[in-house]
């Protein structure tokens, strides 16, 4: 079977070498890639951005004309944007949620009233649409909240703030300002909750769930969770904070009774279902949900999943998860993050990059490109924010870090850098 995998970070990377070592794929196609993508299949130049009817024919007419059976979209611009309607054909599976599914990321407002239906536990929330209630609302509000924009915004619109004062900056650079664009056009206002963080991803195929084992990762810059929230330094699998207890609960307290309210409203979600959780004094709460898999919890995912993607994406896109059986490595994994000098905030691109095999030579260690490019003189060079992510497995998430900060000390680029403390919370 030909494959084409919507994106160009690494967690398109981590799903495509996962897929690559099913005995049933063939061609791996990526759309649009990276310098790793290009290492393990053929990087095709089809915009995936925006979804609209050309663009979207263009796939179709390529995978009709090169055979492809699978379609797995990475990340949730385009599944929000209808991709994976646009997609479906007979002659294909596709592996991501239709638009309406999608909403449960792309608009927290929404993806709160469902919660609150069927009394999933979550942050309590109030929803405003207008700047001047939702003031008047945080002068008044006597303990910290969270103030997010209700639409996508590249996961930087959730605001944390102290006091009412930091709450209405925060209202005024969402609605106001319009710092995140139209994703302000509502805003969801959340009581703070404190605890771990934990993310737990399910594949769905309608009805049937089908729990992943749980990660962790590390949204902030700097070592010791100290600076501005990323889109994730690093992440680890598994969390010894996640009990087989614990699990139960979250899956039959939190992810059954939302699909069951997905289902309710005539939705079919089909796809990864990433929960991501803060473990409060008073039980697991949903503190957002999100339509794809997590960047960078899958590539700390996949290495220690045995069988085959292939065989669990088709079941998933076919309704067939009730067939199917996961084993997972004992070992650990423990995902790092290498970064451009800069990043968050702005950075260059360009930059030659050295010692990628040398770095890959490594003991259980998995080299994911984030973002990356290729220069017309065949040199690798930085071509985003977050540039690899270096994998490695080990006895436990100690030696698992050890070993992917070793591989990351190998690769060298100007302005090259890494927390190397991936995993302190639980360690
Ligand atoms: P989100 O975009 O909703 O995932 O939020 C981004 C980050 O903000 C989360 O990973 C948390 O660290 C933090 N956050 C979001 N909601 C809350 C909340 N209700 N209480 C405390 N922290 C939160
Ligand atoms: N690692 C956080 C996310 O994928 O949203």
């Amino acid at each position: 079977m030909n494959i084409l995998i919507i994106g160009s970070g690494g967690r398109e990377h981590a799903l495509g070498w996962k897929l690559r070592q099913s005995p049933r794929c063939d061609k791996l196609y990526f759309a649009p890639g990276n310098a790793g993508t290009a290492m393990i299949g053929e990087n095709l130049d089809l915009a995936i951005e925006p979804v609209n009817t050309k663009n979207a024919d263009a796939i179709d007419y390529f995978c009709r004309h090169n055979g492809v059976g699978l379609i797995v979209i990475g990340p949730e611009d385009p599944l929000a944007a209808g991709l994976a309607d646009r997609l479906q054909h007979p002659s294909r599976a596709v592996f991501g949620p239709s638009a309406s599914a999608a909403r449960i990321e792309s608009d927290k407002a929404w993806s709160k009233q469902l919660m609150r239906s069927v009394a999933v536990p979550t942050a309590e929330a109030r929803i405003f649409r207008d700047p001047g209630a939702a003031l008047a609302f945080v002068t008044h509000h006597e303990t910290p909240v969270v103030v997010k924009a209700a639409g996508l915004a590249k996961g930087k619109g959730a605001i944390v703030t102290a006091d009412a004062d930091e709450a209405a900056a925060a209202v005024r650079r969402i609605m106001i300002d319009r710092e995140f664009g139209d994703a302000g056009d509502a805003v969801v206002i959340e009581e703070r909750l404190s605890g771990q963080e934990v993310s737990v991803l399910a594949l769905v195929d309608g009805r049937s769930i089908y729990v992943l084992d749980t990660t962790q990762d590390h949204k902030q810059a700097f070592e010791g969770d100290q600076g501005p929230n990323t889109g994730g330094m690093g992440a680890y699998c598994p969390t010894p904070l996640m009990t087989d207890e614990l699990m139960q609960q979250v899956e039959s307290e939190i992810l059954v009774p939302t699909v069951d309210a997905l289902h309710r409203d005539g939705i079919t979600y089909r796809g990864v279902l990433y929960a991501g959780l803060m473990l409060t004094p008073g039980g697991p709460k949903v503190i957002e949900y999100n339509c794809r898999f997590g960047d960078p919890e899958v590539q700390a995912l996949m290495p220690r999943l045995k069988g085959d993607l292939l065989e669990l994406m088709l079941a998933t896109a076919e309704g067939r998860l009730d067939e199917v059986e996961i084993d997972w490595d004992p070992r650990a994994c423990c995902c790092v993050v290498m970064a451009s000098e800069g990043y968050p905030g702005p950075y260059e691109k360009g930059r030659v990059i050295e010692g990628l095999e040398q770095a890959e030579q490594e003991d259980g260690v998995f080299i994911f490109h984030a973002g990356t490019a290729t220069h017309p003189s065949g040199k690798v060079v930085t071509d985003g924010g977050r540039v690899f992510n270096v994998s490695a497995l080990g006895s436990d998430l100690r030696e698992a870090r050890d070993r992917a900060n070793a591989a990351c000390e190998k690769i060298g680029y100007e302005g090259a850098w890494f927390r190397r403390d991936i995993g302190h919370r639980v360690l």
